[in-house]
């Protein structure tokens, strides 16, 4: 019999109430034979408070054991900002080498845009992981005068960029459209946009049946809003991809049902599957937040193991759910969780 094997990291805030649904629709999804373990691991303000780890070497040997990981959130007002999203999130990406953070949008029906009309949205954003601006590269001097210097030094290597082109490639091709999009900013960037936009043309050769096209990040923007029916998949860098995936979040039904993987495509280490919201402390703990974001984590997280009609399932029974709450009373987080694990069992 097979089985998974699932790090489960509830987090702050809304993490814990959005991650118990998630793993209610998982387990009223995955047949029978399919055995699933699942470990939790208590990441977050709390434990840093309590001990100030935020994830130490024993706990990456302890995650690498799993099959893949899910992730609520991270964050909460009582740990200075940096703290959790650089000793935590980004340490863990880094160090499990998660170099394709993919964000899927698609407006689904019924769902509300602030977007005139009802657009076609379905596009992925293929976000590098592992550089740009993230590699915590830069530094300050004559800190806190006058005279105060600080630079943020954005990482690009060849073998960085070819590898999550090509895996951006390998999607477009498999896409019914087969058209990527690179968006960057070659035309001040012009050591990591020449990077970029050279590999993306070498790579482009390999993928004859993908249509290519270039767009610079402020024109994307625009792009997303006034015509996002233009985009199938978008590969970008690092900080753009964080940018954009807000924004194209907001305009294919919000927050609330963004998805995400942060993966490593050798399966050398395992990969996580987050909601794109935080923990919205706001909120916490009055059962308001929509599990959507994260059961459609699930859905990511189920594909990837290969485990393609569960993943189908699930996504077929949000957007059901999401095209009946037109008009009716809002559902609390369990309800939300409760119809989801009812439709995909059914
Ligand atoms: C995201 C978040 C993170 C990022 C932060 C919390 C480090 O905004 O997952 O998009 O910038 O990647
Ligand atoms: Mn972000």
């Amino acid at each position: 019999s097979r089985s998974l094997n699932l790090a489960v990291i509830p987090g702050d805030g809304i993490g814990q109430e959005v991650v118990a649904q998630g793993l209610k629709v998982l387990s009223a999804v995955l047949p029978q034979d399919v055995k699933l373990e699942t470990k939790e691991f208590d990441f977050g303000a709390k434990r840093y408070h309590a001990t100030g780890e935020t994830l130490t070497e024993a706990d990456l040997d302890a995650l690498k054991k799993h099959d893949a990981i899910l992730l609520g959130a991270i964050g909460d007002p009582s740990v200075p900002s940096g703290v959790l999203e650089r000793g935590f999130l980004l340490k863990l990406r880094f160090a499990f080498d998660h170099h394709v953070n993919l964000r899927p949008s698609k407006l689904l029906p019924g769902v509300a845009t602030p977007l005139a009309g009802q657009p076609e949205i379905d596009f992925v954003v293929v976000r590098e992981g592992t550089e740009g601006p993230y590699t915590g590269n830069g530094g300050t001097i004559r800190k806190g005068t006058e005279h105060e210097v600080a630079t943020e030094v954005s990482v690009n290597t060849a073998f960085g960029v070819e590898r999550v082109v090509r895996d951006a490639f390998a999607r477009a091709q498999a896409r019914p459209r087969k058209k990527l999009t690179l968006v960057h900013k070659n035309n001040v960037l012009t050591f990591a946009g020449h990077l970029w936009t050279n590999v993306f043309n070498k790579v482009a050769e390999e993928f004859p049946e993908v249509a290519t096209d270039y767009i610079h990040v402020d024109a994307a923007t625009i792009y997303l809003v006034t015509d996002p029916a233009r985009f199938d998949v978008i590969v970008t860098d690092n900080l753009f991809g964080d940018i954009i995936t807000d924004l194209a979040a907001a305009v294919s039904g919000g927050i609330g049902v963004a998805a995400s993987g942060n993966i490593n495509p050798s399966g050398e280490f395992p990969s996580m599957f987050e909601p794109v919201h935080g923990s919205a402390p706001d909120i916490a703990g009055q059962g308001k937040a929509d599990p959507s974001a994260t059961v459609l984590s699930v859905a990511l997280l189920l594909r990837h193991l290969g485990h393609e009609s569960e993943a189908a399932r699930i996504e077929a029974a949000v957007s059901a759910d999401l095209a009946e709450r037109v008009g009716k009373p809002a559902r609390s987080t369990e309800e939300i969780g409760d119809a989801l694990a009812v439709r995909v069992a059914g």
